[in-house]
């Protein structure tokens, strides 16, 4: 007698999906994202693939998906280290309209190391004389062949079409490298990235966002809102709830909802806001409250529950960190959500329709 083995499940240890292994695989990534980078005794962050890689004047990332999603992040953390930072859709890169220079250092966020709108770009920097760093996951990949530099982010292979485990392992990896190029680094900092993967397993551990997909699965559509830090984490957030669930799903920084999203919001669009007890928490309260007077129903995303909760039909809560990194965990919160939501949908999770995992045409 023999038990029937299939070769596709024998990878998923167990899960039902290489999306859901991989979302449980976070703490590991970011563990091995982070070893041996962090030096507490010094107070700083080295990379040791980067030496030589001097603090630039400007900074240009490009990229595309859910690694523009963690650019967009990485280029607040550049910003608030006083380096003129933009952010670029590859596709959308075009050295001949955009100042760049000697003096840019163009970082290439590509978890494929393979997306052809990404080399592109990346190509067309190293022409002009730019600087050119690719932050990649897969060792040897084109854009690693091609940059100047290479910084791995070590989040092991990933399968499921949809990033999970790559977008949390981008997003740690762009906090340090804004570090590693300026220097010190406080041991605030380097402390709450240290604890980051034992939050994040915790969150795995307690997270009720399976039952938070179980009342909004039949919903018209899903917001996604956050400010500041966590406005491209509601971006990702609604990227991922599309390609998974199919449906219509839209991300935007809160402050744009009164300019137009606000006339499609119903007590059928359940709102996910990003809550945390930081300087937007009043500012995003005013939005919440927009929403919650057009009847939708509201998941706040918040490390100080007792304060915002009220606020909201349901909490998805994350542990308190250093308020750079509230991000990194509430993403978390909203993977699971949209996991849960296609699996009530029984929709072809690791292998969306229409979707690559790495797209090479541009
Ligand atoms: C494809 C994938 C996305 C990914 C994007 C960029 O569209 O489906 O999940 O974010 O490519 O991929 P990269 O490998 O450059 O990060």
């Amino acid at each position: 007698e023999t038990v029937d083995w299939d070769i596709e499940d024998a990878g998923k240890s167990g899960y039902d999906h290489y999306m859901l292994k991989e979302i449980n695989e976070q703490p590991h990534a970011l563990r091995e994202c982070l070893r041996g980078r962090p030096r507490e005794l010094e107070g700083s962050i080295e990379i040791d693939e980067l030496e030589g890689l001097e603090r630039p004047a400007h900074v240009h990332f490009v990229a595309c998906g859910t690694s523009y999603h963690a650019a967009l992040y990485g280029a607040r953390l550049f910003r608030e280290q006083g380096i003129r930072t933009n952010t670029f859709l590859a596709s959308e890169y075009d050295v001949d309209s955009i100042p760049v220079d000697e003096t840019t250092l163009v970082v290439g966020v590509t978890q494929s190391g393979e997306t052809a709108d990404t080399l592109r770009a990346l190509r067309a920097a190293n022409r002009i004389g730019a600087e050119t760093l690719s932050v990649t996951n897969v060792v040897g990949c084109s854009a690693a062949r091609e940059t100047d530099y290479v910084m791995y982010i070590r989040a092991g292979p990933e399968i499921g079409v949809a990033a999970t485990k790559t977008f949390a392992s981008q997003q740690v990896a762009l906090a340090m490298l804004s570090r590693a190029l300026t220097g010190a680094s406080s041991s605030g900092f380097i402390e709450a990235l240290r604890a980051l993967p034992d939050q994040v397993q915790s969150i795995l551990d307690t997270s009720h966002a399976a039952a938070v997909a179980d009342e909004y699965v039949d919903a018209d559509a899903y917001f996604f809102i956050g400010r500041g830090y966590n406005a491209p984490v509601a971006l990702e957030g609604a990227l991922k709830m599309k390609e998974i669930t199919y449906k219509h799903a839209e991300g935007f920084p809160a402050g744009e909802l009164k300019h137009g999203p606000l006339a499609l919001v119903t007590d059928r669009t359940p709102v996910f806001a990003m809550l945390p007890g930081d300087s937007t928490a009043e500012k995003m309260l005013g939005n919440v409250r927009e929403v919650e007077s057009r009847g939708a129903p509201i998941v706040a995303v918040t490390d100080v529950p007792a304060q915002l909760g009220s606020h909201a039909d349901h909490v998805l809560e994350i542990p308190d960190t250093h308020e750079l990194f509230a991000p990194i965990l509430s993403n978390i919160q909203l993977q699971l959500v949209s996991y849960w939501v296609a699996n009530r949908l029984e929709r072809s999770i690791d292998k969306p329709r229409n979707l690559a995992k790495s797209v090479t045409v541009e």
